[in-house]
């Protein structure tokens, strides 16, 4: 984790299946998209619009937010740089690989965050102090 940077964050295209219909829009995820296996889905929701979430570093897990519904900003940081990127879109996913201080707010009323997750929840992966995160990559 102490080599990755924020240029490591990549945003990617999920493919979308338009329907000929006029049925609406199908995104899939496979693992072709990913770089790892996916061993845990979560997701946010009814997020207050003035709440923050995240505000921590994973020492090994690599994460794909999804902004399924709604918007939400996504603060990247790498102990020297940061990034905010703002997620609106659900064909649009943000890879975050380990080692990367994440911080999400502006969440707009009724937005979701999903999140695909290659390892299973272990609170000794995150670090959660930034001071300690610094360190970490210094
Ligand atoms: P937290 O990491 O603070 O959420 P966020 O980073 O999205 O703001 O997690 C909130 C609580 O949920 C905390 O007690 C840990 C727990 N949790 C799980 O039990 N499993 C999980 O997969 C996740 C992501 C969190």
């Amino acid at each position: 984790m102490k080599t990755t940077t924020i240029d490591n964050v990549e945003l990617i295209d999920i493919p979308k299946i338009i329907d000929e219909k006029g049925r609406g829009n199908l995104c899939v995820i496979e693992g072709y998209i990913l770089k790892y296996n996916v061993k845990r889905t979560y997701y946010l929701f009814d997020v207050p619009s003035d709440a923050s979430r995240g505000g921590h570093a994973h020492i090994a897990c690599h994460e794909l937010l999804v902004a399924l519904s709604g918007s939400f900003d996504v603060v990247v940081k790498d102990g020297e740089n940061s990034r905010t990127i703002t997620l609106n879109k659900p064909d649009k996913g943000l890879l975050i690989v380990d080692g990367i201080w994440r911080e999400l707010d502006n969440f707009s009323s009724g937005a979701v965050c999903l999140v695909l997750a290659s390892e299973k929840y272990d609170e000794a992966d995150y670090i959660r102090d930034y001071n300690v995160f610094l360190e970490s990559k210094g």
